[in-house]
């Protein structure tokens, strides 16, 4: 991917956990149109995703093509619709000669597809590991090759690498022109899963925290969609062990804390039929601020006791970002201290809730009252 791109994380919509193979040309109009009409274009989302199983595999000349029956007035029509509307268009591939879902992947063609991809006016590659060999020199040849053929189309094309943190790719994917990468498995509809995988909200969220330091303008930690809106209707693929989802309490914190995270914010659910509170949440202007700050930090933990952990993200312009999150099974309440807790100077004076809306004069103390699994944010400002 080229200079300038991602200084702040994507924001966009992916069609995996709602729709997974059922993706159409007109469907994913019908997203971009749906992003424009229910404002969330105007909160700042822009591409609009398709993950795997959209190819119809190879033509005689060895290009790429979508599926005849679901896209047939081809990419190009949807990138210039889309496009027309303010928006971008995303695709998927994969490292390999199959894709996770089985279907044709760019391993061998990473020049010809980059250039298929170009052509037809795409703006972001998520590309996936399945099918290919767990060693950490082989990922990084394969992953730099798909980014230096996207650098050589000319075009910028924002560069999702999608390996899942089993080879770290913290320190390898921005050397390979990555934007973003995923840092662990499929995030799952739910706030614990408890499986081996560790796919709950709160188990991934507890997975970004040592890698903390290697996101930043041009390159972020992925710890994958958010679930918001799905309420356990998504697809096979993203639904927890409880059937159900998560509470809107469950989402709230899932959102803010991706924002904490500065978290490329990608929204998974069908936006034809979002509830108002779930337009409400992923539409929240201050933090969306947060995730999109432009110095680009990813928040670190100051506080972690008996259920309560304070996360703290440097904003531009000396103000902070403070996360109150209980991540308790019970109603938590206390005082913390703006020195002593939330290791800032004692210069930090005046604090805005956003949850709430109140804008609160915090002194030296700031008391909470948590339900289980809510979070409170707030921006301290220097008086
Ligand atoms: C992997 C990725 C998912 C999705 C599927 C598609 O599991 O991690 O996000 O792209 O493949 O098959």
């Amino acid at each position: 991917a080229k200079e300038g791109l991602c200084t702040t994380p994507p924001m966009g919509w992916n069609s995996w956990n709602f729709f997974e193979g059922r993706i159409s040309d007109t469907i994913l109009r019908q997203m971009g149109d749906a992003m424009v009409a229910n404002g969330m274009k105007a909160a700042g989302y822009e591409y609009i995703i398709i993950d795997d199983l959209w190819t119809g595999g190879r033509d005689a000349q060895n290009n790429l093509v979508p599926d005849a029956v679901r896209f047939p007035h081809g990419m190009k029509a949807l990138a210039d619709y889309l496009h027309a509307r303010g928006l971008k268009l995303g695709i998927y591939s994969d490292a390999a000669m199959l894709t996770c879902g089985g279907v044709t992947g760019s391993y061998n063609f990473e020049e010809q597809d980059a250039a298929t991809f170009a052509s037809w006016g795409i703006d972001y590659l998520k590309y996936d590991y399945c099918n290919a060999p767990q060693d950490v020199s082989i990922a990084f040849a394969r992953y730099k090759k798909m980014g230096d053929a996207l650098k050589a189309t000319g075009r910028p094309i924002v560069y999702a690498i999608c390996e899942w943190g089993q080879l770290k790719p913290w320190l390898w994917a921005r050397a390979a022109g990555g934007n973003l990468w995923r840092t662990t498995w499929d995030l799952r509809d739910v706030w614990q899963s408890h499986n081996d995988k560790l796919t709950g909200i709160l188990e991934v969220f507890d997975q970004e925290e040592h890698i903390a330091q290697y996101a930043g303008p041009g390159g972020w930690n992925d710890p994958d969609m958010l679930m918001v809106g799905l309420n356990g209707k998504g697809s096979s693929s993203s639904a927890g062990n409880n059937g159900v989802g998560c509470t809107p309490t469950e989402y709230a914190a899932h959102f803010a804390l991706w924002c904490m995270l500065a978290a490329p914010l990608v929204v998974n659910s069908d936006l034809r039929q979002l509830s108002a509170q779930s337009l409400q949440l992923l539409n929240n202007k201050d933090l969306i601020a947060i995730d999109q700050d432009t110095l680009g930090r990813q928040a670190v933990t100051v506080f972690k006791q008996n259920g309560i952990q304070v996360l703290k993200k440097e904003l531009a312009g000396g103000r902070m970002a403070i996360c109150v999150l209980n991540r308790s099974d019970s109603l938590q309440s206390g005082q913390l201290s703006l020195g002593r807790d939330l290791a800032s100077s004692g210069t930090f004076a005046r604090c805005h809730l956003i949850f709430g809306q109140k804008n609160i004069t915090a002194g030296r103390m700031l008391a909470y009252k948590l339900a289980p699994h809510a979070c409170e944010v707030y921006v301290f400002t220097q008086p």
